[in-house]
């Protein structure tokens, strides 16, 4: 079997994103039932981190260990990734010793460099360019609220970030209408848009919020200045003031739009508290289907359903 990493959304087809999105409903039902099986058991995953993290460390460190496996957190202070050790060499012996390994980071051709020299799975846990695993489990929590994605009108207001470029990438899988509403100067990366837009996803970017929203199926933000980018943060909310989701933005989405955010939030800035807390919000089911849906993806980097098969017999 090809080794299965999963730098991008790409690498994974619309029947793969299918397995993996079902596999995590299964997994998290078997989990309110009180139920966990092992799928991974005895396999080791390392965490491999140069930026903060609340959800992705939990999710990944939790996930494993429910599936029968362990972590190993390598956090900035350890590696020093590019200046101790090459991100190349930091690969190769991490995969004399662990089965797949996670790594968050900021340029996106580290997450490359260490798959290309790494020989097990390596699934980017965030960069400066994509979030994969965030907008798996924002999938897994649209199917839940929405009983589908596709055909949904998902409009991000915000940045041109990291999680919009994933989003951009989800619309190439699936058939959902997807608009970034960004101000002038802050859209994504053109390369990226460009070429899922020649793909023929249904996908648009705006400068203007209140027009966006307009039949919204779900409103999605995200801070205004990323990991990496806090030097900018005071002339961000100049510049993002009029992208704020409040109740007025959110008035003009449909009357049972959902409210999403891959947290962590900044209250009053990108997104108000009443709406955060507001009956539309779904970001602690978001942050709680990281775990599913990591859990399922991890297992398909490591062979997909026929491992949960063998793990189950
Ligand atoms: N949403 C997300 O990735 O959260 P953390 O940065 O806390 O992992
Ligand atoms: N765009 C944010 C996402 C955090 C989960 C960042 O990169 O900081």
């Amino acid at each position: 079997m090809k080794k299965r990493d999963v730098l991008t959304l790409r690498d994974l087809t619309r029947a793969d994103l299918d397995e993996v999105l079902s596999l995590a409903a299964v997994l998290k039902r078997e989990r309110k039932e009180g139920r966990q099986r092992p799928l991974l058991a005895g396999k080791k995953l390392a965490l491999v981190f140069q930026k903060p993290s609340l959800r992705t460390r939990a999710t990944f460190d939790i996930g494993m260990t429910e599936l029968g496996g362990s972590t190993l957190f390598l956090g900035p202070d350890e590696v020093h990734l590019g200046e101790r050790e090459t991100p190349a060499d930091c690969a190769r012996v991490l995969c004399r010793l662990v089965d797949i390994i996670t790594v968050r980071t900021f340029a996106q051709e580290i997450v490359e460099e260490m798959a290309s020299f790494g020989s097990v799975p390596v699934i980017n846990a965030l960069s400066d360019l994509y979030h994969p695993c965030q907008v798996l489990a924002d999938l897994l929590t649209l199917q839940e609220c929405k009983g589908r994605v596709d055909g949904l009108k998902v409009v991000f207001v915000g940045d041109g970030n990291n999680v919009a470029h994933s989003w951009l990438l989800a619309a190439e899988k699936l058939p959902f209408r997807f608009t970034l509403a960004c101000p002038e100067g802050f859209d994504p990366d053109p390369a990226i848009f460009d070429s899922v837009a020649a793909a023929g996803a249904d996908v648009s970017v705006t400068h203007d919020p209140a027009e966006a929203v307009a039949g919204a199926d779900a409103i999605y933000t995200d801070v205004w200045a990323s990991m990496g980018q806090e030097a900018e943060a005071g002339s961000r909310q100049d510049a993002f003031a009029a992208f704020q989701v409040n109740r007025e933005l959110l008035a003009r989405a449909r009357d049972d739009a959902v409210v999403m955010h891959c947290l962590p939030a900044h209250r009053g800035e990108e997104i108000t508290d009443e709406v955060m807390e507001g009956a539309h919000s779904v970001v602690f089911d978001q942050a709680e289907n990281r775990l599913h849906a990591q859990k399922a993806l991890m297992v398909w980097c490591l062979g997909g359903q026929d491992t949960s098969q063998r793990g189950e017999s």
